[in-house]
C-alpha cells in the first residue's frame, strides 16, 4: 500500500488539492496549539493549521507525500514537522497534543486497531480530536476513497475504536459533496467526528 501512495504522490498535482478539508475549516481552531495530523499525505490540512499559528506535526508513511508537504509549507511561509512512520507501528506519547486531526485516514483493520485507541491518551486534558473519513456506504457512490470495505468505517466501528472516556464525543454520518483535487469528487457519505478529552 505504501508504494500505491508514493506513486499517487509522484504526480505533479496535489492529489486532494492544496486547500484544507471543508469539515476541518468549519471548526473554530485556536492558535499556539500542538497539533498532530495523522496520515497527512501531502500536507494540505497541516499547512492550513500551521497558517493559523499552530505548531504542527504531520505523520505519514509515504515519503513522496511528505516531500510535497514540505514544499507546500514553504510556499505558504510556514513550518511543519514531518514524521515518516507507519501508523501500524507508531506509539503516541501520552498527554502531548492539544489537537489530533485525521482527515480521510483510511487503514486496514490491524492499523486502525493499533492507532485509534491511542488517541485519547495522547491528547492533553481538554484536547480535541477532529476526523472526517468515508463511511462504508461510500463504496456505492464511486466518487473517491478506498475501494475495499475494510478500509472504510462505520459509526459503530468508530465508537469501538475511539475511547468512550471523552467528555464529549460526536460521530455523525453525513451525506455531502466533497471536492478535493482529482481523487475526491462528488456526492459522498462521510463520518465526521468531534471529540473533547
Ligand atoms: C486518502 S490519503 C489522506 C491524506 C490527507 N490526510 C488528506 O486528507 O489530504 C490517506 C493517507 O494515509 C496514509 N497511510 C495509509 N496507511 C498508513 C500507515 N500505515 N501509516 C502511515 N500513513 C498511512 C497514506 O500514505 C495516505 O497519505
Amino acid at each position: 500500500m505504501k508504494e500505491f501512495w508514493n506513486e499517487r504522490y509522484a504526480e505533479a498535482a496535489y492529489a486532494y488539492g492544496q486547500e484544507a478539508n471543508d469539515f476541518l475549516k468549519a471548526q473554530e481552531i485556536g492558535a499556539a496549539l500542538k497539533v498532530l495530523c495523522l496520515a497527512e499525505g501531502e500536507g494540505r490540512n497541516g499547512v492550513y493549521l500551521a497558517k493559523l499559528g499552530n505548531e504542527v506535526t504531520c505523520v505519514d508513511y509515504a515519503e513522496a507525500g511528505l516531500e510535497k508537504t514540505k514544499t507546500l509549507a514553504k510556499q505558504n511561509g510556514v513550518e511543519v514537522t514531518c514524521v515518516c512512520a507507519d501508523l501500524g507501528q507508531m506509539n503516541l506519547q501520552a498527554e502531548t497534543w492539544d489537537l489530533i486531526v485525521g482527515i480521510f485516514a483510511h487503514f486496514p483493520k490491524s492499523v486502525k486497531e493499533h492507532i485509534w485507541p491511542q488517541v485519547y491518551a495522547a491528547l492533553k486534558p481538554g484536547g480535541q480530536l477532529i476526523m472526517e473519513v468515508y463511511d462504508q456506504e461510500q463504496l456505492s457512490f464511486g466518487t473517491g476513497g478506498p475501494q475495499h470495505p475494510d478500509l472504510l468505517y462505520s459509526v459503530d466501528e468508530l465508537q469501538l475504536l475511539l475511547s468512550t472516556n471523552f467528555q464529549h464525543i460526536q460521530i455523525e454520518k453525513v451525506y455531502r459533496e466533497v471536492h478535493e483535487g482529482a481523487y475526491h469528487n462528488g456526492a459522498s457519505a462521510t463520518l465526521q467526528v468531534l471529540a473533547v478529552k
